[in-house]
């Protein structure tokens, strides 16, 4: 139960009614017997500083940030660990001896739940999109050491942009970028490992034109999906027919939370309570009922 000497961890996004965070870390914040509350705040973009501010002064322990905040949260922090730096984003806030440090824990995220997977990162790999998930896990392989990605997406100035930028900060990664179609089928016969980084496959939009026809996927190939509703999304259900091998969203999201839960607390985190609970308030999800 809180009570007067609880500290808050405060999740910052819009919107945050379906987070799977407040009862991913509440958990954990049990497990671990901590006199700590997890607390989701609904902030439009035009208040984000005053809520910022707002956790200076009310003393919180930390924050998560979120959806659309997690580049426009770095001006208002007085530091950023190098992985921040090298996305330009921030999900994860810590507050160190009163000072503000900005974390990005959704690329350790998506490389540990990678290893698990896989054992190991991958050399070769093709990423789809090119949003802030797809830069996260270009640059993320990149920085593990890959020596081929290829970035495809519908927009391919954005996908030619994130290419530019990982040759910028990884001379020795050889990136390009090509657009969705089937140029993507070659490509793939070529790569360890495939990433969705769009939005294609979430629901409620879940049935839409698949991304790629699943003739393309290779035998071998390792097929990861960064959207986790639904848990089965129609990439990762094409790629199990094939006996496949798969990474999915939820893997990471909860990798991303114990690296945060980390990060504030100073402790290891409870992974196996942290998965109970975001499964179950990933199957209380709308459309997660969809297929049952
Ligand atoms: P995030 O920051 O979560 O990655 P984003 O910046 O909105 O979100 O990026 C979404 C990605 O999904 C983009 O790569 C987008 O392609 P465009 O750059 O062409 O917009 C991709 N995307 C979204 N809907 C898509 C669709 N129906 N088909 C193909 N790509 C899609």
């Amino acid at each position: 139960m809180p009570g007067a000497s609880t500290g808050l961890v405060a999740l910052l996004g819009d919107p945050v009614a379906h987070s799977i965070s407040p009862a991913m870390q509440n958990a954990a914040f049990r497990t671990a017997g901590l006199d700590l509350v997890y607390l989701a705040f609904r902030v439009p973009a035009e208040e984000l500083g005053a809520a910022v501010a707002g956790l200076r002064a009310l003393g919180a322990v930390g924050a998560n940030v979120t959806v659309p905040h997690k580049v426009a949260v770095l001006q208002w922090l007085d530091e950023l660990s190098p992985e921040a730096r090298l996305l330009g984003a921030v999900n994860t806030v810590v507050r160190e001896k009163g000072r503000l440090v900005g974390h990005n824990t959704d690329a350790y995220g998506f490389r540990r739940a990678l290893e698990e997977g896989l054992g190991r990162l991958p050399r070769t790999a093709v990423i789809a999109g090119a949003g802030g998930a797809a830069r996260a896990a270009a640059l993320e392989l990149a920085r593990a050491g890959a020596a081929r990605l290829t970035v495809v997406n519908r927009t391919p100035e954005r996908g030619q942009a994130l290419v530019e930028e990982v040759r910028r900060h990884f001379p020795g990664c050889r990136a390009e970028a090509l657009p969705l179609g089937v140029e993507m089928a070659e490509a793939l016969r070529g790569a360890e490992l495939l990433v969705n980084a769009t939005s294609v496959g979430m629901w409620p939009h879940s049935e839409e034109p698949p991304l790629l026809d699943p003739d393309w996927l290779p035998p071998g190939l390792v097929v990861c999906d960064l959207v986790y509703n639904p848990r089965e999304t129609a990439l990762i259900r094409a790629a199990r027919a094939r006996g496949l091998p798969t990474v999915t969203g939820e893997q990471m999201l909860l990798y991303q939370g114990a690296r945060a839960f980390e990060l504030w607390t100073g402790q290891p985190a409870p992974v196996e309570e942290m998965r109970r609970a975001l499964l179950e308030a990933l199957a209380a999800w709308p459309g997660a009922r969809e297929r049952g």
